[in-house]
């Protein structure tokens, strides 16, 4: 049976990237790799790198900030925190207790979701049922990430890839005209090698971690490429199906933003023309559980998603974990 229920609506977006800029030309005097092979493989131009002094929790917050002031509600109103991320400020208390904290969202149940590059919409997911099962009326949905923290920058095959940023969005009861359509999540536990970083806990604690260099992201790239566009093309065709929508139903395909070859991919797979599937894989690179909030609080400002589109959310990532969401603006 499709499943059209509308179960709670987005409210507000924002995003925060950290101002400081690091272009394929400054990685060029890093590693033994070029501007324009960076380009033709990754699509990736520049990337935004938080300085030594800010932590993801800075970033979540300001984005954070700005979801709640366009929701036009006040902290206090929020019932639950999430947070998508797999490099928290520390490894406990919760990124999500820092940022509640320092936002006065003082009513609120905060913890983290880890679920690599789809965190963002594993949280979207979760706190739609929260709001659709009666245990919250509204929700702040944050993907944010300092990636830079973890890579290994003599790694040429990783350190091209990924950039620092968060977005964020508040959610709140459906209108009955907006809203989240439908939720889609998935994992496969089997593949947990081929992207990766096991330093820091149980395993190799943090010690133990630095002296057998455990402590940086790990991937095996072609593997990852094969599964990410096979998972994401297979998790937003289902899910549409299941809706009884077509490409042509939706205004923008947001897709994770791991790799213009990735997200062309997806789209083909999916029928989807690219003037309607959104990239800004070129200014930010891979910010993994930030990538699909950031797209979209851009797309929402510079007038790409508009009052009534649908948009199509599609992630994967570490794990495996990949996902899909519909909504409606
Ligand atoms: N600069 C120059 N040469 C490089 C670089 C670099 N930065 N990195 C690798 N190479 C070399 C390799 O050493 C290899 O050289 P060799 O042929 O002499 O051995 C050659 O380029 C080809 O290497 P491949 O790994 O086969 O290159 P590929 O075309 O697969 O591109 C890439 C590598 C960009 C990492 C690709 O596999 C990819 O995008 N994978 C997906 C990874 C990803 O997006 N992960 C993010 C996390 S998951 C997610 O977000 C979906």
């Amino acid at each position: 049976m499709p499943n059209t229920k509308t179960h709670s609506m987005i409210l507000g977006t924002g995003r925060a990237v950290p101002e400081k800029i690091l272009t394929n030309h400054d990685l060029e005097k890093m590693v033994d790799t070029s501007d324009a092979w960076i380009k033709e493989r990754t699509g990736i131009e520049r990337r935004h790198i938080a300085d030594d002094a800010t932590q993801t929790s800075d970033l979540c917050t300001e984005a954070g900030r700005r979801a709640i002031e366009a929701a036009g509600i006040t902290p206090e109103r929020i019932d639950a925190v999430l947070i998508g991320t797999v490099t928290g400020d520390v490894t406990f208390p919760a990124t999500a207790c820092f940022v509640q904290e320092r936002l006065g969202a003082h009513n609120a149940a905060a913890f983290d979701l880890s679920a690599a590059c789809t965190g963002f919409i594993y949280g979207l997911s979760m706190a739609d049922s929260l709001i659709t099962g009666g245990k919250a009326k509204h929700a702040l949905v944050i993907g944010g990430e300092i990636l830079t923290r973890i890579i290994d920058w003599s790694d040429r095959g990783t350190c091209v890839l990924f950039g620092d940023g968060a977005g964020a969005v508040v959610l709140g009861p459906s209108d009955g005209k907006r809203g989240i359509i439908d939720t889609f999540m998935k994992s496969d536990g089997r593949l947990t090698h081929l992207l990766h970083m096991s330093g820091g806990g149980s395993k190799y604690p943090a010690q133990v971690a630095i002296d057998e260099r455990l402590n940086y992201l790990r991937m095996e790239g072609r593997e990852v490429f094969k599964y990410a566009v096979t998972a994401m093309g297979d998790a937003a065709s289902m899910i549409l199906e299941r809706n009884q929508l077509t490409p042509d139903d939706i205004n923008l395909l947001i897709p994770h933003q791991a790799n213009l070859r990735i997200i062309t991919a997806t789209a083909k797979r999916v029928n989807m023309p690219m003037e309607r599937v959104y990239v800004n894989v070129q200014e930010y690179g891979n910010t993994s559980a930030a990538s699909i909030p950031i797209a979209m609080d851009e797309a929402v400002r510079n007038g790409r998603l508009k009052p009534g589109d649908k948009a199509l959310l599609v992630a994967f990532g570490g794990g495996f974990t990949w996902g899909s969401v519909i909504v409606q603006f």
